[in-house]
């Protein structure tokens, strides 16, 4: 058998449409200036325009592009919309990262249901219709990868605070994961997640403005500190790109070490 890997080649997305929910801030605007690195035609969804418009306006002053999309990831319509216009400008979508995220962290006894309703709306079911309604072009072009943000929260049951709604819906997402990648085989569309550690933006500020928290998170986590948002890119682009042609149905922690244990 010859041996045609080649490094250069397998961890680029030139010229492939890609997409990026929750692009507007924090682990979604790293991955953005990581897949337009790669050669991806970058499109960000975000339901906040002003964000959008400064990750825009920093990828251009680094000369990369990339396309803006007000979108909440709940509202089917408005998904449908901004997903028909990516395709209308670069082609079917061929990556999809379903990054949009929330957390409202309350004691399970106090959490409101309507707080509930909230999370669950945004992290599975937002992560269910954006990769549906991609997933009708992927399909249909028999090409495509999804990489869906799921969380350490996900695989543990957490303990250093309470976010039961956000432990919940990060650990659906694991087998929502799984489920669509075994239903999407046949189409060799790819789905697979990445499981990050705390990251060092502003969804957790609360919890690293408080010294005595963060010195616990150190502590959990072999590595013995928190990550960065770029420390995560790697594992996305990785999971888009041809060098995962084979991986599938995965859930890839980026952790430091934290489900090691
Ligand atoms: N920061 C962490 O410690 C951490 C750890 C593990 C996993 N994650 C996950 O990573 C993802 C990104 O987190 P982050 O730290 O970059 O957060 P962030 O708050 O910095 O960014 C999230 C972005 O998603 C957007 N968004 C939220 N709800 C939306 C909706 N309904 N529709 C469209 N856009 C919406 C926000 O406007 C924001 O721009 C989330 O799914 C989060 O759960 C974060």
């Amino acid at each position: 058998m010859t041996d045609t890997f080649n490094p250069a080649t397998a961890f680029r997305l030139d010229n492939r449409a890609c997409v990026v929910t929750g692009g507007g801030s924090g682990i979604g605007r790293a991955i953005a200036f990581g897949l337009a690195r790669a050669g991806g035609r970058v499109h960000l969804v975000d339901r906040n325009t002003e964000a959008l418009a400064q990750t825009r306006a920093a990828m251009a002053a680094e000369h990369l592009d990339a396309v803006t999309h007000t979108a909440d990831v709940t509202d089917q319509a408005a998904i449908s919309a901004a997903f028909d216009a990516v395709a209308a400008r670069d082609g079917a979508i061929y990556g999809l990262v379903n990054n949009a995220g929330i957390a409202i962290r309350r004691p399970a006894t106090e959490l409101a249901e309507s707080d509930w309703d909230k999370v669950v709306g945004v992290n599975l079911t937002g992560v269910f219709l954006c990769a549906r309604t991609a997933a009708r072009q992927m399909l249909a072009a028999k090409t495509g990868a999804i990489v869906n943000m799921s969380s350490i929260m996900g695989l543990s049951g957490g303990g250093l605070y309470p976010n039961i709604s956000y432990q919940t819906t990060k650990g659906a997402v694991v087998n929502l994961t799984r489920a669509l990648a075994v239903e999407w085989a046949p189409y060799n569309v790819r789905v697979n997640a990445v499981a990050p550690t705390w990251v060092n933006t502003d969804f957790i500020r609360p919890l690293l403005d408080n010294p005595e928290l963060v010195a616990r998170m150190q502590a959990v986590t072999p590595l013995g500190r928190v990550a960065e948002p770029e420390e995560i890119v790697g594992a996305v682009l990785f999971l888009l790109s041809p060098a995962a042609a084979m991986v599938t149905g995965h859930t890839l922690p980026v952790d430091g070490g934290f489900l090691a244990q």
